[in-house]
């Protein structure tokens, strides 16, 4: 029974070349994450994350990235309800694929990870859109800039009452900024929650960003997070061994020569990669 009136070979093969798309994606992730190992101050990565905030081509290739993650779920979903419906017929055709046994949990490993990147866009990327509130970053200079305005304004008379008693707060926090809201360049307000981002540089400023480096030591100092963060990095693995095998056989490289070529590059893949993510809360928690 056909669900959504595609061959199921159209729909594998959009559900591998939307898969494809994510495991390209993964290792740029990563790099960018193992910049927070950096004894920096997290340099690098802010560097890193207001590039990838900022850069249009960065937000093209997050939509089609998002794009790719929704339907590459929604594809998988339908097939193994096809497959199930299919069943009694199915199961008396051997199967040929060399790992029948984790592909029949392949649904669940990626429920599981689909489950993940709810919980990991509520801590991280949900703050970009306001949804949810983190902690956020901003220029020094945006700092003087503002007052500068402002005392302008005050001394022409144009402030009332109450945005002078405003203006006389934010003179007073921004002489004793505390050396941890400072970067290490001294460039940058950092960890700063949204009342403090008003504080600094009044209300209405709108040009600060996440401080995503402040986010991921403070998720990772939670050891709950850290364990649900492994656990998913350990699913991730098994999800994506089978994945590479069977996004080749979907591409037809079934061969005797490059089989065993393919299963080699799958399990280097699908260990460096989890491991790759993993290292960062085991840094944290161990190391740190
Ligand atoms: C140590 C592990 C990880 C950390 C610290 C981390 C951190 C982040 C951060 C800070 C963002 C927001 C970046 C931005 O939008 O500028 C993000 C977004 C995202 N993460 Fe992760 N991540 C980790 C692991 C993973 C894993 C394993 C996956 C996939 C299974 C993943 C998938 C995504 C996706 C799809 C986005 C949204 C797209 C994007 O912003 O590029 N992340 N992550």
């Amino acid at each position: 029974m056909k669900l959504i009136k595609f061959a199921s070979i159209t729909k594998k093969i959009a559900l591998a070349a939307f898969g494809l798309f994510l495991l390209l994606f993964l290792p740029v992730h990563m790099g960018i994450n193992l910049c927070l190992l950096r004894e920096d101050g997290g340099e690098w990565y802010r560097n890193a994350s207001h590039f990838m905030g900022t850069n249009y081509i960065v937000k093209v290739f997050e939509i089609v990235l998002l794009a790719s993650v929704l339907l590459h779920i929604i594809i998988a979903i339908i097939l193994s309800i096809e497959n199930l419906l299919a069943r009694p017929i199915r199961y008396k055709v051997k199967t040929k694929t060399k790992t029948p046994f984790m592909s029949r949990y392949m649904i669940w490993t990626g429920g599981i990870i689909a489950c993940f990147l709810i919980i990991h866009f509520i801590n991280f990327y949900f703050v970009k859109f306001d949804l949810v509130e983190g902690k956020y970053s901003a220029e020094m200079e945006q700092v003087d800039k503002v007052f500068q305005e402002k005392a302008v304004k005050l001394q022409q008379g144009e402030l009332n009452e109450k945005e002078q008693a405003t203006l006389m707060a934010q003179y007073q926090a921004i002489s004793q900024i505390p050396v941890e809201k400072m970067d290490k360049s001294k460039k940058n307000l950092v960890n700063l929650s949204k009342e403090e981002v008003s504080l600094y540089y009044g209300e209405g400023f709108e040009d600060y960003e996440p401080d995503f480096y402040t986010m991921s030591k403070d998720l990772f100092a939670n050891k709950t997070y850290s364990i649900i963060y492994l656990f998913a990095f350990l699913i991730l693995g098994f999800h994506l061994y089978h994945a590479i095998n069977s996004l080749a056989q979907t591409l037809g490289l079934n061969h005797k020569k490059y089989t065993p070529i393919i299963d080699i590059v799958s399990l280097a893949y699908a260990v460096l990669m989890p491991l790759g993510f993993a290292i960062i809360p085991l840094w944290m928690i161990f190391i740190k």
